[in-house]
């Protein structure tokens, strides 16, 4: 039997920040207002240049690095976001591209702010089924792109960002104990991008009334968050037959603190026991949970051998939680250089568009 443990972990946001102070400017909004609605100071915007896939790629090789995993060795990357590139292809694909993840499949999962745990579970199934040894799950977002900033219900919120790791197999016990993944479409409208899909295709008019921007009842997502938070995470508790006193953090989507100060009540937990960062990102959709845990393996607070419970509510409606048993690296002393991989997979990827471009002039000659 395979074990799927996390044994690397990366994240990056943009260098540009926009404060409360800067949004005062923009729309009819005020600091304290924010602050006590939702706990957020400030938050990441992608600049010109930055994308989903730029970052997914800059947390992916930290990830790497850290694993001291090839890109070559990756049989699978997930990314998991809600503001991919493309309707298609997949960002996925992108990353794959960038990193010279020359024997990976690639592709993109959808399921909103749920989506890094649903990825990590998918990817941790075919882990233990011994399909897979090593995959790189990414949770990457440029939600600012598809932000109304004259809409101050929602232009507050949500922030840019990337977080990524790389799970791998192991007979060792422990890495990701349970998980459980939850829908209810019945939900959809109430936080969607309503048109630029096939549903209602792009045109002037949608353009004009806003309808590729995010569109959301915030005071309904707020109670079915909160709702959904605290028993998701007794469920994968449950499913683990882990007790809630073994678990040493939660880890919550960082939506708003309001509602995690309401899972915590739900869970009779002090706050102290929740990881939270969400007034330095705002809301950054599916890679909030990589970027705090990241910080919190970071600064010391996560511990080989620490339980976690990861918990997430988005669009869909969906919502979830897993429960991990955290790893680290299998070696520390495996290095792999980054910068050379780069490099390869860069020249790696040129050839093969060169290769693709004399392969059409042969083509249309012989035509
Ligand atoms: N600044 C000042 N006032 C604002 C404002 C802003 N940025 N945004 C809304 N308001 C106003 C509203 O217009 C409303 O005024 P009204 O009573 O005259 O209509 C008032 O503040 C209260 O609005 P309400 O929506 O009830 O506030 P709230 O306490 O529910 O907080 C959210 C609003 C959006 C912060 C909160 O509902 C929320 O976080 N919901 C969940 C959203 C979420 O997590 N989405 C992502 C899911 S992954």
């Amino acid at each position: 039997m395979y074990y799927a443990h996390i044994t690397g972990w990366g994240c990056a946001v943009p260098e540009k920040v926009l404060t409360n102070a800067d949004l005062e400017k923009m729309v009819e909004t005020s600091d304290a207002w924010i602050v006590e609605r939702s706990g957020i100071r400030e938050r990441h915007i992608a600049g010109e240049g930055e994308s989903s896939a730029t970052l997914g790629v800059q947390a992916a090789w930290k990830a790497l690095e850290v694993a001291g995993v090839r890109p070559s060795e990756l049989d699978l990357i997930i990314c998991a976001t809600s503001s991919p590139e493309h309707i298609f292809p997949a960002t996925a694909c992108i990353i794959q591209d960038k990193l010279g993840a020359a024997r990976a499949g690639a592709f993109d999962l959808s399921a909103a702010c749920s989506g890094f745990i649903f990825a990590l579970q998918m990817a941790a199934q075919a882990i233990r089924s011994g399909a897979l040894k090593t995959v790189l799950v990414v949770g990457a977002e440029t939600l600012s792109r598809l932000t109304n900033w004259s809409d101050r219900n929602t232009c507050i919120l949500f922030g840019d960002g990337a977080g990524a790791f790389v799970l791998q197999a192991s007979r060792q016990p422990g890495g990701v104990l349970s998980a459980v993944m939850r829908a209810d479409g019945s939900g959809a409208s109430l936080l969607s991008v309503p048109a630029g899909g096939s549903r209602q295709p792009a045109t002037e008019e949608t353009v004009k009334a806003g309808m590729h921007f995010i569109h959301m009842d915030g005071r309904e997502v707020f109670r079915f968050a909160t709702r959904v938070m605290g028993s998701a995470t007794q469920e994968a508790l449950a499913a683990a037959g882990i007790d809630l006193a073994e678990v040493r953090w939660i880890v919550p989507h960082q939506a708003n603190a309001r509602i995690i100060e309401a899972a915590a009540r739900f869970l009779k937990l002090p706050l102290d026991r929740f990881v939270v960062n969400l007034e330095r990102y705002g809301n950054t959709s599916t890679a909030s949970i990589p970027l705090a845990v990241c910080e919190a393996v970071e600064d010391g607070r996560i511990q080989p051998g620490d339980r976690l419970v990861l918990v997430a509510f988005g669009a869909g409606l969906t919502w979830g939680a897993l429960v991990a048993e955290w790893s680290g690296p299998f070696s520390a002393e495996r290095r792999i250089r980054p910068g050379l991989y780069r490099l390869w997979a860069g020249i790696r990827s040129f050839f093969r568009r060169l290769s693709r471009f004399l392969e059409s002039l042969v083509w249309g000659r012989k035509a």
